[in-house]
């Protein structure tokens, strides 16, 4: 479906879904700006970096803000000091600025396209973003923004893209755990969820804005094509995405209301425990393909 759309209509599409997404979104993908938050967002900046104690940038900004999951724990963590947060959606801007204003952080937002950023020339010293490129129509024509509006030797570090064979890997846990949910559903004793007020347009308009699945050579040729160095893709998650997508399913199909909350305490606390055996244990052995979301950062040549 996507592939009969052009560009701009792929553009305009992901801009009304995410403005419809912005009222919910933090609940919907339990984004957190507390202590777990700043905890999973400085890991992952740290593993795309390949670095384990991430350098202070200046001047950061990032594409595709969202509500700020990045930028806002980042720079409560102090690893960026001055934050511009750029997104095609003005819905997820404004959640953004609300989240700050709450948090007592200072940002500046700007409503932009990756592939046209509307920022001078040498103005970054790091681009980053999390889910965001696999929205993105023309990456080779994002990236070559990327570059220019990073200082010599400036960094990019983008984290949480989806990998094609991972995707298609997390097919199977989440197709078993369709067939199990009715069984699931009567051992906890949950009603089936309501129907969505309105129909699911989230649901019906994923596979538009979800326009790539990258294989890892995919991301950094890209990153190459547009001029940078020291290119590096790695992956991460692969249990804990298994074990979260099955559960995620099946919490899908009951009734919210009827989830026992030591239900939610086993979804949560396993997740966290697949998490840390994925990074300690399969993340530095297996191929970056395999994981179910890509890294990748990479330098601009200079200082
Ligand atoms: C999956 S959300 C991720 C949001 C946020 N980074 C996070 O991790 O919570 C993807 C975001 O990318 C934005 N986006 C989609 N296409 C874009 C484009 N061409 N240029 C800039 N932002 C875009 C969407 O509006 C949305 O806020």
């Amino acid at each position: 479906m996507a592939h009969a759309l052009s560009p701009e209509e792929i553009r305009d599409v992901n801009t009304r879904y995410h403005d419809v997404a912005a009222g919910h979104y933090d609940a919907k993908w339990g984004i957190d700006f507390g202590d777990l938050g700043l905890e999973q967002v400085t890991a992952k900046i740290a593993k795309a970096l390949g670095e384990p104690r991430p350098a202070t940038f200046a001047r950061a900004l990032e594409i595709g803000s969202g509500t700020g999951y990045f930028s806002l724990n980042l720079l409560r963590a102090g690893i960026i000091e001055e934050a511009t947060c750029s997104d095609i959606s003005p819905g997820m801007l404004a959640a953004l600025r609300a989240n700050a204003q709450r948090l007592g952080l200072e940002v500046r937002t700007e409503q932009a396209d990756a592939e046209r950023l509307p920022f001078a020339d040498e103005s970054f010293d790091l681009v980053f973003g999390h889910a965001v490129l696999h929205h993105i129509p023309d990456l080779p024509r994002a990236f070559a923004e990327f570059a220019r509006v990073l200082a010599p030797g400036g960094r990019i570090a983008f984290a949480g893209e989806p990998s094609r064979y991972g995707d298609r890997i997390a097919r199977v846990p989440k197709r078993l755990a369709g067939a199990a949910a009715p069984v699931w559903r009567r051992a906890i004793g949950a009603r089936p969820a309501p129907p969505a007020e309105g129909g699911a347009p989230d649901a019906a308009l994923e596979a538009v804005v979800d326009v790539h699945a990258f294989a890892p050579g995919e991301l950094s040729a890209a990153a190459q094509e547009a001029g940078f160095q020291d290119v590096h893709v790695s992956g991460e998650e692969l249990l804990a995405n298994w074990f979260g997508w099955t559960n995620r399913t099946l919490e899908a199909t009951a009734d919210p209301f009827d989830v026992p909350w030591a239900w939610r305490q086993y979804a949560y606390r396993g997740y966290l425990l697949l998490q840390g055996l994925d990074r300690r244990l399969l993340e530095q052995r297996l191929p970056p393909a395999i994981f179910y979301n890509l890294m990748i950062t990479a330098r601009v040549p200079g200082a």
